[in-house]
């Protein structure tokens, strides 16, 4: 059975849409919990659009489950990293004018400076894992650095737009699971999963943990955060 660890910068987002104080994500990491959330998730981004270092401070007193922070190959934030040592750092690739993450880690590119990062967290006791996209060469090489964790960039499942182009890449999340796993690695998967399209991914053998963020922040403007949550827990955990 899947966990689920759900990401909470959109709540931030809508916060500083005002630069005030509300919704406060830290309340929102709280309700997540209550309502089963396995961890939560939460990046601290170069440009700050969202989750601010009051917040990754106040979030690393809250959380009692486990506080995956997302950060890019920067030197800053993994000191900030480091200061505040979350349970767990993901790795993603981060440019300024994307709207959100668009794809996974180049494993094999941005080898030599993961390898810093990696030593460095480990040395500090966080736990690594490197978002990428579901590709041989890609979990091949974060094996090599010795990592033990990945999550599959899941935003091509589901942005296809039909329903064969769907299955194809299900299938491929599914044969990369399983040839991840037989390289040692733990898979989570996330990004862009909905309500309607994530069981799909929650069942396949081996996946650990799903990271959603998006939709069930949507949803919570409709139904309640705590509902929301809920409603994915449900999805998730079959
Ligand atoms: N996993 C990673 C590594 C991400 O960068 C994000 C988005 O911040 C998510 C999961 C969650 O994606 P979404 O908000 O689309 O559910």
């Amino acid at each position: 059975m899947p966990k689920l660890g759900v990401n909470i910068d959109h709540v931030a987002t809508l916060r500083q849409a005002r630069r005030e104080f509300d919704p406060d994500p830290v309340e929102a990491a709280e309700i997540c919990e209550q309502a089963g959330a396995d961890s939560i998730v939460c990046h601290l981004r170069e440009d700050r659009r969202h989750i601010q270092d009051k917040d990754l401070k106040a979030l690393r007193r809250v959380v009692k489950t486990r506080l995956n922070l997302e950060m890019s190959l920067n030197q800053e934030i993994t000191k900030i990293a480091i200061r505040l040592r979350p349970d767990q750092a993901t790795l993603v690739p981060e440019r300024r004018q994307e709207v959100t993450t668009e794809g996974g880690l180049d494993v094999v590119k941005y080898s030599r400076r993961i390898q810093k990062i990696f030593d460095d967290l480990h040395e500090a006791g966080i736990e690594l894992s490197l978002f990428i996209d579901p590709v041989k060469e890609q979990i091949d090489q974060s094996a090599v650095l010795g990592i033990r964790m990945v999550e599959f960039h899941t935003g091509n499942y589901a942005n296809a737009k039909t329903k064969v182009a769907k299955d194809r890449e299900l299938r491929r999340l599914r044969g990369m699971t399983r040839y991840a796993q037989e390289s040692g690695l733990i898979v989570n998967a996330g990004h862009g999963l909905k309500y309607d399209d994530t069981r799909p991914v929650a069942e396949i053998e081996g996946i650990e943990e799903l990271n959603i963020g998006h939709s069930i922040i949507s949803r919570a403007v409709f139904v309640g955060l705590e509902r929301a949550v809920k409603e994915m827990a449900a999805v998730v955990k079959i």
